[in-house]
């Protein structure tokens, strides 16, 4: 793989000409299995929080698979009490897409939406499907219907 193409995929593309970095790998995707109950889910906001080596970080996203749901659902933090649920079926020809920092990634057949669900390149026309969430001071409420 290309270092270009692999930074556009960790989502640091700004980071080619500014900041050599060490490409050991892109940060991992923390994924978090979760069952609907009123037909929605309930998401600890800990989820989004990464600790490494006593080092903690918040993480921009995180991907929750649903169990009876053929996609999981790409879950983006914008702050506290603002978050973006996804739905990772490509518009295009349902693909599942591949959520990064920043943006989702149709492998097929290479369509890009931001992290808003918003098509920022085709061939899909349609942005994703999103859901409303709610919050309150512990949990993350993703509304699926
Ligand atoms: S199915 Fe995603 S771009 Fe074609």
């Amino acid at each position: 793989m290309h270092r270009k193409h692999f930074l556009k995929l960790c989502g640091y593309t700004f980071l080619v000409t500014t900041i050599p970095i060490s490409l050991s790998g892109c940060s991992s995707i923390h994924y978090v299995e979760a069952s609907a109950s009123d037909n929605r889910l309930k998401i600890n906001k800990r989820e989004f929080i990464a600790t490494k080596k006593d080092k903690t970080t918040i993480r921009p996203f995180i991907v929750i698979s649903v169990s009876g749901l053929e996609f999981p659902i790409a879950l983006y933090r914008a702050s506290d009490s603002q978050y973006v649920a996804l739905w990772t079926e490509c518009t295009h020809q349902n693909c599942e897409v591949n959520p990064r920092s920043g943006i989702l990634e149709c492998p097929c057949h290479g369509s890009e939406y931001d992290i808003s669900g918003i098509v920022l390149n085709g061939p899909a026309e349609d942005n994703l499907k999103s859901f409303h969430v709610t919050t309150d001071h512990e949990n993350i409420y993703i509304h699926l219907s």
